[in-house]
């Protein structure tokens, strides 16, 4: 795909996905990065790893000096790890992401992935606001909070999780609040980035939506 950037923009294709957990953000970025041909990272998945190896050393998930240490010797190679998708960690990578420290840390990695030809996708909570506010496209993707609770409860019954509904539901209205609360780089939409809804929309009909938005902003 050829992509007409504007001459202010780096030769390198970069979109921006923010967006709550369970709110489509992830499949949409994967779906997107797929067709486009660039490349793909969750975030989330840093913040996921720095709470998994605090949590494996003992330590809790606000303990400032152990989290930015963790930060610092991420090995990206184990951000495949399937325990990174459990709800405990999730949690925990909502407390140790509001440590203005770690942030710091994990913020070359991304920048770094973001600039790799010939561009990239990349999904979390202040992507479009603070690690690439140069993004050419930025998307911000909502969905209510029931929305997300069933969506999440499914996944996570999947993975073999008994949680309730009424627990994931609460679990995520926590972390929302903290996520969106925090000092440093809070959730929250750009103020040029497109708002996309998907409490009624399937994956399919998401896809298209963002593909239109981002054909339109590069003029592709
Ligand atoms: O997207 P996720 O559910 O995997 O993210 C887990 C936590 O990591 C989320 O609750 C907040 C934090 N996070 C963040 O602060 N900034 C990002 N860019 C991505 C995730």
């Amino acid at each position: 795909m050829i992509f007409a950037l504007k001459k202010h923009q780096t030769n390198v294709m970069i979109i921006a996905i923010d967006g709550p957990a369970a709110s489509g953000k992830g499949t949409l970025a994967r779906n997107i990065a797929r067709a486009l041909g660039l490349h793909y990272l969750d975030t989330g998945k840093l913040y996921r790893a720095v709470a998994r190896d605090l949590l494996q050393a003992g330590k809790t998930p606000d303990d400032v000096e152990a989290g930015v240490a963790a930060a610092m010797s991420l090995d990206p190679d184990s951000l495949s790890d399937p325990a990174l998708n459990s709800s405990l960690i999730g949690q925990a990578a909502s407390i140790v992401s509001a440590i203005p420290k770690v942030r710091d840390a994990l913020l070359r990695f991304q920048r770094d992935f973001a600039h790799k030809k010939p561009g990239a996708v990349l999904d979390g909570r202040d992507i479009g606001t603070v690690v690439c506010p140069e993004a050419h496209v930025k998307l911000f993707i909502t969905a209510d909070l029931e929305a997300r609770a069933r969506r999440r409860h499914t996944e996570l019954l999947a993975r073999g999780e008994a949680l309730t509904l009424d627990k994931t539901r609460a679990d995520l209205a926590e972390r929302d609040e903290r996520d969106k609360s925090r000092s440093i780089a809070p959730m929250r939409p750009a103020e040029d980035a497109y708002l996309l809804d998907t409490t009624d929309l399937d994956i399919e009909t998401a896809f298209q939506t963002a593909n239109d938005v981002i054909r339109r902003a590069t003029g592709g």
